[in-house]
């Protein structure tokens, strides 16, 4: 297929880009670099440096697809700036969609998030549950979400929504690079590495096992191939949602015990407050991607570590030997050394 990824410059993007040139399709990247780095787009891929609003001087009919990524995806950014997530994620997938409409260009993989269900009723959360955001960020993608539904049912569009819950990890070199970098796995990462002092622990009274709040951590390896899966599925005049997690929950107090584990070094931890909005539990229930796109992670945290951390500190890894679990059958295709082409 020839297909246009928004947001192939960022940290899933990348990863999602590198595995469909794997597997033979011709890629081009649409990105405006607002948060990604223009070494992370892969050799291989065509790089458009524009912005979502321009993707119409881009698709033509030659494409068969798009996979959307590209995103504003801070939450607290979101609460003391709303207009922007307005403006960046609604109003610019609705330009993207116009430019499919017009273009011809009739499937869509949406970056959908777990941010949607806002504080779950359950432990383990399923598509049909209540979507119920309590930040514009997740009110953003949910709003994407319906005008996708609407989309598919008036024009045909065949589109898949995958509503992520935490990635984590790294393929290779191409790891998260977020400024500020507001995840958990990253930030150890960091103070392991001697980069940062301390990070912080929101959190030590919550109706858990130890305390600590529990979230589903997914590969990005595993959460990319479920990409490649769902833009084979997708169906004329349907929109489909899907949870991509593992199902298992991982505390705090337990990702920082991975951390510890695998670089072999003390990481300091700030026990805080919780934050507003965080529930204790946030796990997916995986059981509609598996039944309906085949798709199973089968990374655990532990990998997730491992891999981040090499990516990070590929010198100093405590074993940098550690055989890949990546599933490809031929070489991944490689970062470049940058620069638009
Ligand atoms: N990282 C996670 O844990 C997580 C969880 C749930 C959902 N998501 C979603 O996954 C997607 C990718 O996340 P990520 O962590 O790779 O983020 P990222 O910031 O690394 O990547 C986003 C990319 O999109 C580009 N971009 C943003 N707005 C653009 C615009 N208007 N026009 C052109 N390019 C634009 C950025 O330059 C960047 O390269 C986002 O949609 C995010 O909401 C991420």
């Amino acid at each position: 297929m020839k297909l246009l990824v928004t947001g192939g410059a960022g940290y899933i993007g990348s990863v999602v880009v590198q595995q469909l040139l794997t597997e033979g399709h011709t890629v081009e990247v649409l990105d405006n670099l607002s948060t990604g780095h223009a070494d992370s787009i892969l050799d291989g891929a065509v790089w458009h440096e524009a912005d979502l609003l321009q993707a119409g001087r881009i698709l033509d009919s030659s494409f068969d697809g798009v996979v959307h990524l590209a995103a504003r995806s801070l939450v607290g950014e979101s609460v003391a700036h709303p207009e922007r997530y307005w403006h960046g994620n609604i109003v610019a997938t609705l330009a993207l969609l116009d430019a499919m409409r017009e273009a011809g260009v009739r499937r869509l993989v949406f970056s959908s998030t777990a941010a949607v269900y806002g504080e779950p009723a359950g432990a383990s959360i399923a598509e049909s549950d209540q979507t119920m955001p309590t930040n514009p960020y997740g009110a953003s993608k949910l709003a994407i979400d319906h005008m996708l539904t609407a989309e598919a049912h008036a024009h045909g569009l065949a589109a898949i929504s995958l509503r992520y819950f935490n990635v984590a990890g790294a393929s290779g070199a191409l790891r998260e690079r977020h400024d500020p970098e507001t995840h958990l796995i990253p930030n150890l990462l960091k103070v392991a590495a001697g980069q940062k002092e301390s990070a912080s622990i929101f959190g030590t009274d919550y109706p858990t096992e130890d305390g600590t709040a529990v979230r589903d951590y997914i590969h990005v390896l595993d959460l990319a191939e479920a990409h490649l899966r769902a833009l084979k599925a997708a169906e004329p005049g349907t929109h489909e949602i899907y949870n991509l997690g593992t199902g298992t929950g991982t505390s705090v107090r337990q990702v920082i015990d991975a951390v510890r584990d695998v670089t072999g070094r003390e990481v300091a931890a700030v026990e805080e407050p919780r934050r507003a909005g965080d529930p204790a539990v946030l796990v997916a229930s995986g059981q509609r991607a598996l039944q309906h796109l085949g798709w199973e992670p089968t990374r655990d945290v532990h990998q997730m570590v491992t891999d981040a951390w090499q990516a990070l500190n590929p010198s100093t890894a405590s074993d940098p030997t550690t055989p890949s679990t990546t599933p490809l059958t031929t070489p991944p295709a490689t970062p470049s050394a940058g620069g638009p082409r």
